[in-house]
């Protein structure tokens, strides 16, 4: 991926933060040696009173946790605090609030070593995850990004090198999850709700639309499902939850694998990474190995632990960035709406 010279003057051991959204994570990664510890506080039980995340909440429980979990990744690997290189932190797109915290913690505690910063952009971190596992994907490749605010289709040249073909024109396919699921009266946070509850149901009882997948193109919509499956809710009555679950969640899996086969074969390229909250879905997951695998294509995932928000992929993207020279200014700065394609290349790829 890179030349030895330039990873033997890197910043080699790197602590990554994470705090877009409603996960604290932090991991400490080392370039040639891989990942050595890492920490994750999830905000579930405080938010699900609500609904859903409270950003001032999700702010005030970051501040809270980061020095705790460094201390004990530090602990984990056995390091001391100089032993970092440098310091890698989500600058978004995510909550601002939740970005603040996490950028002035890193920005400050590398200051204060006097080691470099660098602010990385999440979608990218999800994307590389699946360069954290010991068999990593073969570039070029096409990546599927679903998240709770993202769903896109990117052609990954090299690490650095993206290309967005398409994205949703309304809901991310998390977002459709969750609000689904509420629908459905599914506790937050319903993603993982809905696909427990979708275990047990038919996926053919209802007959959901694949939106956009008879339409040439990458782009998804996923905002209609979730009226048609409060309207089918409300004609079927009771005892339909099962149901409705495994019939949004075929339509939704359906449609990613549709239109992910599909950018595969117009780019000509030979390997798929699904990353994002939403890979860890099992239905997705089982799909994409099925037909990949009917088309002769490889397709390589994240562990579930890191499709979800984690600070390992912070870490891992922020090394590779660090190792390319890049290097965040002293002020804090963060990109609550930071889309995919104004992420600079970078420079040594
Ligand atoms: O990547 P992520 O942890 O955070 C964002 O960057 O948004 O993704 C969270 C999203 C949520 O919408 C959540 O409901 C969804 O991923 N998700 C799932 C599953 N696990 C997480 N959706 C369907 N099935 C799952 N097993
Ligand atoms: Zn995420």
């Amino acid at each position: 991926m890179h030349s030895n010279a330039v990873i033997a003057q890197a910043p080699s051991t790197v602590l990554g933060i994470e705090t877009s959204c409603d996960e604290t994570g932090v991991a400490i990664y080392r370039l040639g040696q891989g990942l050595l510890a890492h920490r994750l506080h999830s905000q579930e039980a405080l938010h699900a009173a609500y609904g859903g995340v409270v950003p001032e909440l999700a702010s005030r429980d970051h501040q809270r946790r980061l020095l705790p979990l460094v201390e004990q990744a530090l602990l984990d690997a056995d390091l001391p605090l100089q032993a970092l290189d440098g310091i890698a932190y989500t600058a978004g797109p995510g909550l601002i609030g939740a970005l603040l915290v996490g950028a002035g913690f890193a920005r400050a505690l590398a200051h204060a070593l006097g080691k470099p910063a660098i602010g990385v952009h999440h979608m990218e971190a999800h994307l590389l995850a699946a360069f954290l596992e010991p068999e990593p994907p073969d570039l070029p490749f096409v990546c599927l990004l679903v998240s709770g605010g993202h769903t896109m289709l990117v052609d990954v040249e090299a690490v650095g090198r993206y290309h967005v073909l398409g994205e949703t024109l309304d809901d991310a396919a998390g977002e459709a999850f969750d609000k689904t699921a509420k629908l459905l009266g599914l506790p937050y946070p319903g993603g993982p709700a809905l696909a427990r509850l979708a275990e047990q149901g038919d996926p053919s009882r209802f007959p959901f639309p694949r939106p956009l997948l008879d339409r040439p193109g990458f782009d998804f919509s996923f905002s209609g499902l979730k009226t048609q499956a409060a309207l089918a809710g409300r004609k079927a009555g009771e005892g339909a939850a099962a149901d409705l679950a495994a019939s949004f969640e075929a339509a939704v899996v359906e449609t990613l694998v549709g239109k992910s086969l599909r950018a595969l074969k117009t780019l000509g390229r030979r390997c798929l990474v699904a990353a994002g909250g939403v890979a860890a879905n099992r239905r997705l997951r089982e799909a994409l190995a099925r037909e990949a695998a009917r088309s002769g294509l490889r397709v390589v995932f994240p562990r579930p632990e890191w499709c979800t928000d984690n600070g390992a992929m912070v870490a891992f993207a922020g090394a590779i960035r660090l190792a390319a020279g890049e290097r965040a200014g002293l002020a804090v700065e963060v990109r609550p709406r930071w889309p995919l394609a104004e992420l600079p290349p970078i420079a040594s790829s």
